[in-house]
């Protein structure tokens, strides 16, 4: 169905940053699963420094600026994550202190969708909770539900990294559809 009679765009975001992320797979799934009409974009992360105050006051950073751009002009963003002991891996906490600073961050009330796959048992639970708390401080928009957790991930993708888990893909064209619901909301 073709939802769009507004333009809506969606960037993704991946918290690991190896060739065969399974969570980058994710993403490359949500492609595909979006509403009809969305664009989606994918912004990397590791090209971005450590966060530094300092470097921050010798002026912009262009990897820094870029990043900052890329969220600036999407509607919502999409996460996909994995979980780092028991919390945010280092990467994607880095992109988004980054992404928090400045007069008029481009975090701001922007809605945003978490989800995570892990091998093991709870598929990312404990670091989307953790995510949440980043949201609340930065007052974004998160989706609620559903939640994508992606638990004993080695069985959810084929030989070539595809997600071919049916509950998978259908909850996340479910959370991709609340999502736009969100983006959408003030558009009016
Ligand atoms: C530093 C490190 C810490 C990890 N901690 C956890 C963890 O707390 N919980 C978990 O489920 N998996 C943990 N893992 C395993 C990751 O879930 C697994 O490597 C996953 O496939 C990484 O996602 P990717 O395929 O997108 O790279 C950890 C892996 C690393 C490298």
């Amino acid at each position: 169905m073709d939802k769009t009679p507004y333009s809506i765009r969606f960037v993704g975001i991946s918290g690991s940053l190896r060739n065969g992320s399974t969570n980058t797979a994710l993403l490359t799934a949500v492609r595909s699963l979006v509403p009809e009409g969305v664009a989606y974009s994918q912004a990397g992360i590791g090209d971005l420094p450590l966060f530094n105050s300092d470097l921050e006051a010798n002026g912009p950073v262009a990897a820094v600026e870029l990043f900052r751009q890329q969220l600036r002009e999407a509607d919502a963003i999409v996460i996909a994550s994995p979980e780092y002991n028991y919390s945010i891996p280092g990467v994607l906490k880095n992109a988004l202190d980054w992404a928090s600073r400045g007069k008029i961050s481009p975090l701001q009330n922007k809605p945003v969708a978490i989800m995570g796959a892990s091998p093991g048992p709870l598929g990312t639970v404990r670091m989307q909770m953790h995510l949440r708390q980043v949201f609340l401080f930065n007052n974004m928009r998160p989706v609620n539900k559903p939640e994508v957790f992606v638990s004993q991930s080695s069985s959810k993708f084929d030989a070539e990294g595809r997600l071919t888990d049916e509950r998978t893909i259908e909850l996340i064209r479910q959370q991709m559809n609340a999502l736009y619901d969100l983006a959408v909301q003030g558009k009016d």
